[in-house]
Parts: C-alpha cells; structure tokens; sequence
C-alpha cells in the first residue's frame, strides 16, 4: 500500500490534542503516516471545538483556506471532526462543499472506515451518529509523538452537569469513564516511551467513576497512578468545584507525585449569577474549597475560568467578581466573554449583556488579575524550582523550557556543563518574572552537574 500523509490540525481543549493523536493511530494501518506541512498531505483533518463562538469562526476561516487548495488538487480529503462536527453534521457539507467527510464526537472510532468510504465511493460521508458510539477509546499503535515528556490522558468524556451556558453535554455527550486497568496500562507504555508527566483529562475529572461503577473514584484512581514507576509528576484538569471532596483535596498532601496545582473554574463571583448558570455552588463554598486546598498544600496554585457578561449581569454581580478575584489572588485566570451558543438554555435568557459592556468588563478583570499573576511569579525570585526539562524554548534557542510543581514556565540557559537533558528534573534559581513565564539559572557546582537516568533527579551538589 503506497505511503500517504496526514496534517491534522487540533483546536480547542486538551480532550482534542488526545483525539488527534487517536486519529493518527486509527489511520496508521491504513498506511497514513503525520506531516506538518499542510500543503504535502493527502489527507487534512481539522479537529474542531464549539465551547465559544469565536472558537467556531476559526473552523469556518480556515475551511475557507482550504477551498483554493481542493480546486488545484481535488484527490485530497478534507475530513471535519470533534464537536462543530457534532453539532453541526449537514449543514457542515451544506456551508462548505469543499469537505469530504464530517465526523462526530463519537465516530473518531469510525474514521478509517469513513476514510475508505470516500475513497471507494467518491462521495462525501457525514458520520454524526451518537449511538454506537466509540468514545474513550484507546486505541494500541505506533507512538508518533517524539522529543515529548508529558502526556494527556483521557480518563472520562462527556458532562452532566448542564451549565446554562454550555454546548459541552451536547456535543460529547453524558459522563463516561474509562476503566480503571485501562488508564494505568495506558500511562505505564508512555513512561515506558519516555513520558514523565502526565495530565488526567476529562470534562469534570473530580466525577469519574461515579457513573459506571468500576469501583474506584477519582482520589483512588490518582492513588493507584502515584504507585507507577518512573512517573514523575501527576496532574489533572478540569476540576468542577462542586464536586472537589475531602478526600481529593487531601490527596495534595498524601501524594508524592501530584503537583501542586489546580485548575478550578469558578466562572463568576456573584452567587446569583452562578446560579444563573446552574453551577450548584455559591461564592462562599468555591471561597471554602480555595481554602481548604492552601490548608492542606501550602503554596498550590490556583488557576481558574472565569464568564464574563453572562446573560443578566449586573454592574453589582460583576463587582462580586472582581471582588472575588482580589480575595483569592488566582495564579491565573482564564477569561471569556460570554456568546451564545446553540441549545444551550442561557442563548434564550433575556437581558442580553452588550458586547461593549462585555467588553469593557473583560479589560477591567483582565487588568485586576494581571497585577496578581505578576506578584505570584515575582514572589518566586530567589526560589529554587525543580523544572522537568521538555526541551528547547521556542523564543530563544539557546534556551532551554520546562514548568514547575506549580505549572509555572521557567526557561533558562543550558550552561556549557549542565546537561540538561528532556525528562530531568532539575533545580533552577529564579532570577526574572514575566506575566507569562520566569527566567532562571540552573543551580549547583560548576554550573551544574546532574546525573541520573530515567529523568530522575540526582543532583550532586
Ligand atoms: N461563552 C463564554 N465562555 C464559555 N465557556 C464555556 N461556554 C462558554 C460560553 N458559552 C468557558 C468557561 C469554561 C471554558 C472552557 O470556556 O469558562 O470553563
Ligand atoms: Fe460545561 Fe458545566 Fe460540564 Fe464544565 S461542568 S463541561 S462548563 S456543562
């Protein structure tokens, strides 16, 4: 079978970075093999996301790139998945001919067959079916990823949570988990390959297991991951606050491997609005968990998402959350202007927050939470951190990138005798804070010398 390439191109969230992966696996035996360059492939894939309005613009922007390349070589194949696909189905092929096959959120099992169907019958396939579904698959194949130490790991999909503002539960569908077996074989061959990190992903990890009873929840399952060896740090997103328990919140303490850090949506700061939202907590109980968290792991960063002009904010709602974002002095924060999205119950809420309004809600949080970003990072100078090197930073080539326990980017220079090497853990002293990243210099005598295989640190100091 003669050679072929794939140009996958993933928007959106963690959840589709591992898909696009999976799709790689499902087409090797098909004989495609990844390129990076778009106009060299016979196949192009675009893994779509729906979450924001915006994030659906881009898939139409760049389907309208492709249309000049599919009359010049019509052989190719455009194919759509993830969940513009899933919500969209028909009306996909209807606003751009140009597709040959759209594929659902629960059809990625489906798409070597989709890929074939296309070629024999010279015809495009729209594939938006829910049921016979193939979600959370894993499937067993070459490893194509390289020069990588960290990984994601889907360990649940779906959501039933139903905020009012979110397409989530519609197009991925209700909360399904992976076996527990599943997951940990699944880590043990990437640490096997190399991998020293990995983040546990899912729509609301906090609630897996709870569904199909495979007899071990979330904590239990981080527990049996921190027994891997040769893995080196675990982390986990995205953490739905009403369902963060004790027990989780103690595995900050109890667990060797589990860094530091918690990604924690709040997504507004006024109770009335967030139960608007239908989030099933209040400011005070988010407000608790905050706490409860820095009890028990002192100096765990909190990151977090946050809605702004959510359908009938008020001036005094939208004070509660600036207000909230000065009480908790976030590590980060993500922001997002509220936009309707389809079905979802908020797009028929009246009193439609204005996009000026919204907008200049979106610069004034921006602004409160830069100046905390900044002093959270610039509290770090003089710290040693233990960075686990991924390799060289993309700004500077001579230097080198990785993160910190708490998910920080530290870049610093490789030093003639460092032998900084992808997969070490290794000691560097801030020096400078950035909003984005910290700069530093790896610490020790000579400038340097670490040993020790595996990624493991030994440092001789
Ligand atoms: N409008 C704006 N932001 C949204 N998010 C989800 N749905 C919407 C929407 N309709 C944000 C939430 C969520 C993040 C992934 O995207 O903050 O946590
Ligand atoms: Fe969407 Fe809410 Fe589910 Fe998160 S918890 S995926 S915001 S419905």
């Amino acid at each position: 079978m003669k050679q072929k390439l794939v140009h996958i191109v993933t928007m959106g969230c963690q959840m589709n970075v591992y898909d696009s992966e999976q799709m790689l696996r499902l087409l090797a035996p098909l004989n495609y093999r990844p390129t990076s360059q778009l106009d060299k492939a016979d196949l192009i894939l675009l893994n779509t996301c729906s979450i924001r309005e915006k994030a659906e613009h881009k898939v139409y922007s760049f389907l309208g790139r492709l249309v000049r390349m599919k009359r010049l070589r019509p052989d190719i194949i455009i194919g759509v998945g993830g969940c513009v696909a899933q919500q969209e189905g028909y009306r996909l092929v209807e606003r751009a001919p140009h597709i040959d096959i759209v594929f659902g959120t629960f059809a990625l099992g489906r798409l070597p067959s989709l890929v074939e169907q296309v070629k024999d019958q010279e015809k495009q396939v729209v594939d938006v079916n829910p049921r016979g579904s193939s979600e959370l698959l894993c499937v067993k194949g070459p490893v194509f990823k390289v020069e990588r130490v960290t990984a994601f790991v889907t360990i649940m999909q779906g959501c039933d949570n139903f905020c009012t503002y979110c397409v989530v539960p519609y197009v991925r569908g209700r909360e399904v988990s992976r076996k527990p077996e599943e997951i940990l074989e699944e880590i043990r061959l990437l640490v096997q390959n190399g991998i020293r990190e990995v983040t546990l992903i899912g729509q609301n990890v906090n609630a897996y297991g709870q569904k199909n009873g495979h007899g071990c929840d979330f904590p239990a399952l981080l527990e049996r991951v921190n027994d891997i060896e040769g893995l080196q740090r675990i982390r986990f997103t995205t953490s739905h606050p009403k369902d963060l328990s004790d027990r989780l919140i103690e595995a900050f303490c109890r667990l060797d491997k589990l860094a530091p850090h918690i990604h924690l949506p709040v997504q507004s700061g006024s109770s009335r609005v967030l139960s608007r939202m239908n989030r099933g907590y209040a400011r005070d109980l988010y407000v608790k968990k905050v706490a409860r968290l820095r009890n028990v792991r002192p100096g765990i960063a909190i990151t977090s998402d946050m809605i702004v002009g959510f359908p009938g904010e008020e001036t005094a709602d939208f004070e509660a959350t600036v207000d909230l974002v000065r009480q908790v002095e976030f590590d980060g924060l993500f922001l997002f202007k509220y936009s309707d999205r389809p079905n979802v119950p908020a797009a028929k809420f009246s009193n439609k927050v204005p996009e000026a309004v919204k907008g200049k809600r979106f610069s004034t949080l921006l602004e409160v939470q830069r100046e905390f970003t900044l002093k959270k990072n610039k509290a770090l100078i003089g710290t040693t951190q233990e960075v686990l090197v991924e390799g060289p930073s993309k700004k500077s080539r001579n230097q080198l990138t990785g993160r910190s326990p708490c998910n920080k980017i530290i870049n610093f220079k490789d030093s003639a005798n460092c032998m900084a090497r992808a997969g070490r853990i290794l000691p560097v002293r801030i020096v400078e804070a950035f909003s984005h990243s910290l700069l530093g210099h790896p610490v020790g005598r000579g400038h340097g010398e670490y040993s020790g295989e595996n990624g493991g640190m030994s440092y001789a100091a």
